[in-house]
């Protein structure tokens, strides 16, 4: 799916606008999963799995920093300006860690999220990681946190295999399915969202000019200034009726 929206890819982070955008996006979703892997940490039984998420977090966190400073830094280099037009993201972010979520979740299923998560990272981060090539302090942090990912999704892989030997696969498979499913959901959403502007657009456009057309016609009818009041009406002055 990345190497068919590669153009895109290259489009986004062809302009240092799109990219200190990108850059600081991507720093909120490490920074919100780390967090919420430390909380992870707290809630698991498992000994082992505690000091995983421990050092996974801090990780996150630590990428979070690192996308945090290079924005800010390419911010301050180009000024502050900021194109308006086509200044969104209009691909999802890197990690995917934004769908987290941890109370009430099973070691097993968080295992299998995170690995299909970090699994989706390591990938995007390798084409990030290619489109940089003239930035190479960004490259230098995509390179580094690549490092990183790839250490996440094969540990989460191999614990998720400790904890459930006899249904990891199937955990993967279930994963992957909900990640697709969210994503089907916020397409759709993102695809009602934009027809219900056209279409109310299109009725602004088509209904608007007929009425207006109307009540200009009725206000040429109309006489100008002060017009006599008509015989029947014999209503006090004084009374709002
Ligand atoms: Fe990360
Ligand atoms: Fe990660």
């Amino acid at each position: 799916m990345d190497r068919v929206l590669r153009p895109v890819h290259r489009w986004v982070w062809s302009d240092t606008g799109r990219r200190v955008r990108k850059l600081l996006a991507f720093a909120e979703v490490e920074t919100d999963g780390g967090r919420d892997i430390l909380r992870a940490a707290e809630v698991t039984p498992d000994p082992l799995l505690r000091r995983l998420y421990l050092a996974h977090a801090i990780d996150e966190l630590h990428h979070g920093v690192l996308f945090r400073e290079r924005g800010a830094e390419l911010l301050r280099v180009r000024g502050g300006r900021a194109s308006a037009l086509f200044n969104g993201n209009p691909l999802p972010g890197g990690h995917g860690l934004d769908d987290l979520s941890i109370e009430g979740e099973a070691d097993a299923r968080l295992l299998a999220f995170l690995h299909v998560a970090e699994k989706s990272a390591a990938g995007r981060f390798a084409t990030y990681r290619e489109l940089v090539a003239d930035d190479p302090a960004t490259r230098a942090i995509f390179d580094e946190i690549l490092r990183d990912e790839v250490f996440h999704m094969n540990y989460t892989y191999t614990q998720l295999a400790r904890i459930s030997p006899r249904s990891y696969r199937r955990q993967v498979w279930l994963a992957r399915g909900s990640r697709l499913w969210r994503r089907v959901v916020r397409l759709a959403a993102g695809v009602g969202a934009l027809m219900g502007t056209v279409f109310l657009t299109l009725l602004y456009f088509v209904l608007m000019p007929p009425f207006a057309w109307l009540a200009r016609r009725a206000a040429k009818r109309e006489p100008e200034g002060w017009a006599p009041v008509s015989a029947g009406a014999d209503a006090p002055p004084t009374s709002q009726y």
